[in-house]
């Protein structure tokens, strides 16, 4: 279900849904878009190197972009790129525009030391005058109704360089800035520390995404206090629990602290959603039985949940719901 019909105006508190590269495909943002409650969604990176990328990587990667960037069940989807030379990322950031791309996004935050060798992601969090010419060249190239954005960390090893950072993304002219609370050095190592937000938020005239950690209503309530942000993506934690987002609206409506989660039954009808929906995709289908596996990893990782270790190695799909289905009796 899409929120809103402008997902970028952010005239309310916006929630977006992560980009996970080799989780959150085409046929996972469609599922996601139509049990959860986001206003976008970001596509995996698509890392430009060595040339301009061509329409078919976005046809192919993207289906979206063929239907006004949106997938089939309503879910507005921004591309991101991941690169470190600003003409090619400029001038493919506008072969996505003309195949259909609505926003750009740009990945500084990527922590794979393959990316980062190679010019790409966090690495990029060490220049920050390169942060900035990079987004003026893509903002430049790409037409002023298609916002481009920035994906960021903290900082490379040095949480302390956010705020300058976030002011050089802010000056290249970007429409807002997503910030993952944590370091490259941390990793995806608990805890994000939301609170080095603040200055950000305080100090910048773009809207602010906080990132990071986000499982629970209660680590949304400490994330927007700690953060003063109004706008969240949240990645592994909607994957774990995909009513998350709809408990955060209603929290904001209502007050209401309801931290609804899936019962083991609804688990299964979600898996059998997915499937239906990957495995009749020619490019994505024959993934369909690894992201099961690696969404299931999220699902049980902060439970007590014997449903990792009970379908971690079956070796068809219809195994997987068939072993996940033995742990319900
Ligand atoms: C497996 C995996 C793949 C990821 N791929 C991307 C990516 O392609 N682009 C990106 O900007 N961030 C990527 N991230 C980072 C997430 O978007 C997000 O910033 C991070 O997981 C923290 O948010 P969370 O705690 O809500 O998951 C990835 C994270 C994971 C765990």
């Amino acid at each position: 279900m899409s929120f809103s019909s402008d997902p970028f105006s952010f005239q309310h508190p916006t929630l977006v849904f992560a980009p996970m590269e080799g989780v959150t495909d085409a046929p996972m943002r469609e599922w996601m878009g139509k049990i959860a409650e986001f206003d976008y969604g970001v596509t995996e990176f698509i890392r430009v190197s060595e040339s301009i990328l061509t329409k078919k990587v976005f046809l192919r990667d993207v289906p979206e972009v063929k239907a006004g960037a949106r997938t089939p069940s309503g879910l507005a989807v921004q591309v991101q790129l991941l690169g470190g030379n600003e003409e090619r990322l400029a001038e493919t950031a506008l072969v996505a525009i003309r195949c259909g791309a609505r926003g750009i996004d740009l990945n500084f935050g990527c922590p794979a030391p393959t990316v980062n060798r190679h010019d790409g992601g966090a690495t990029l969090l060490k220049y920050p005058d390169r942060l900035e010419s990079i987004v003026s060249a893509v903002r430049k190239k790409v037409p002023s109704e298609f916002p481009v954005s920035a994906k960021v960390r903290l900082g490379f090893d040095d949480p302390e360089v956010i705020l300058n950072n976030a002011k050089r993304v802010e000056n290249g002219g970007a429409s807002w800035i997503t910030v993952h609370a944590r370091t490259k050095v941390n990793g995806y190592q608990p805890p994000a520390f939301w609170e080095k937000l603040n200055p950000v938020v305080q100090a910048l005239r773009i809207p602010v995404i906080a990132n990071g950690e986000i499982w629970t209503l209660e680590d949304f309530q400490k994330c927007a206090t700690d953060s003063g942000a109004r706008h969240f993506m949240l990645g592994r934690g909607a994957l774990a629990n995909p009513f998350l987002s709809s408990s955060i609206r209603e929290f904001w409506k209502t007050g209401i602290m309801r931290d609804r989660e899936p019962t083991g039954e609804e688990w299964a009808n979600f898996f059998r959603e997915f499937v239906e929906i990957s495995a009749q995709s020619k490019i994505f289908g024959p993934y369909t039985l690894k992201r099961l596996k690696q969404w299931m990893r999220y699902i049980t990782v902060k439970k007590n949940r014997p449903w990792f270790e009970a379908t971690k190695r079956t070796e068809s799909i219809a195994d997987f719901l068939q072993a996940y289905e033995t742990c319900l009796r």
